[in-house]
């Protein structure tokens, strides 16, 4: 199998496939960000391909297809997001069914979306964790893979309690994906106790 990562962020979910040993073959991101400085570092090939909106005109489904089109050129057989910023549109999920993975950092089904750790201080939860999940069109709703919960200490603010999660997304993600490419496919898990909204 050839991996490919997505990143938009600071890369350290990144940086510890590469340590790891996993087979990255490409890492594609949507913006110049820190991520694409690392894979330089890492050898590894890293393009940008860059997103030209923001706004309500961006072309969902045009930017999916350059880019799925790059996983091909590339002979990408599966897909790690690690912070990739882009939800993606159907044409991906066409032609990459079932081999696109993500790492998101709750304990889903609870808190969904881009501001999951910031909403689990803001509801007062005790408890976190991180959740590795098949992604599919509807955003952090796939097939749960592997969850591992954190706790959520008296004065944690949203950057504490972020890197605590990332701290088990950095192991749990790699081997989440070791076992896929040793053709051991892990059994969804079922959502611990306290994960619900
Ligand atoms: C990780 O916590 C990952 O779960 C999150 O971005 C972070 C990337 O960290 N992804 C999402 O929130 C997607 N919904 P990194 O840039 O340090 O690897």
């Amino acid at each position: 199998m050839s991996l490919a990562v997505l990143v938009s962020g600071t890369g350290s979910i990144l940086d510890a496939m590469v340590e790891a040993g996993l087979p990255i073959t490409l890492v594609v991101s949507d913006r110049p960000c820190p991520a694409m400085e690392k894979a330089a570092g890492h050898d590894v090939e890293a393009v940008v391909v860059c997103r030209d909106s923001f706004d309500d005109d961006f072309d969902r489904d045009g930017y999916t297809l350059r880019l799925t089109d790059l996983l091909e050129e590339r002979g990408v057989t599966l897909v790690a997001m690690a912070g990739f910023g882009t939800v993606l549109g159907q044409p991906v999920y066409d032609r990459y069914a079932g081999r696109i993975l993500n790492t998101h950092p709750a304990l889903l089904p609870a808190y969904p979306g881009w501001h999951a750790v910031a909403d689990t201080l803001a509801d007062g939860a005790t408890v976190s964790g991180c959740t590795v999940h098949r992604a599919t069109l509807e955003v952090d709703s796939g097939p749960i893979l592997a969850q591992e919960t954190v706790p959520v200490l008296p004065d944690d603010d949203e950057a504490s309690l972020h890197e605590r999660i990332k701290v088990v997304e950095r192991r749990l993600y790699v081997d989440t994906i070791r076992s896929i490419l040793a053709g051991e496919p892990p059994v969804e898990a079922v959502a611990p106790e306290g994960a619900s909204a």
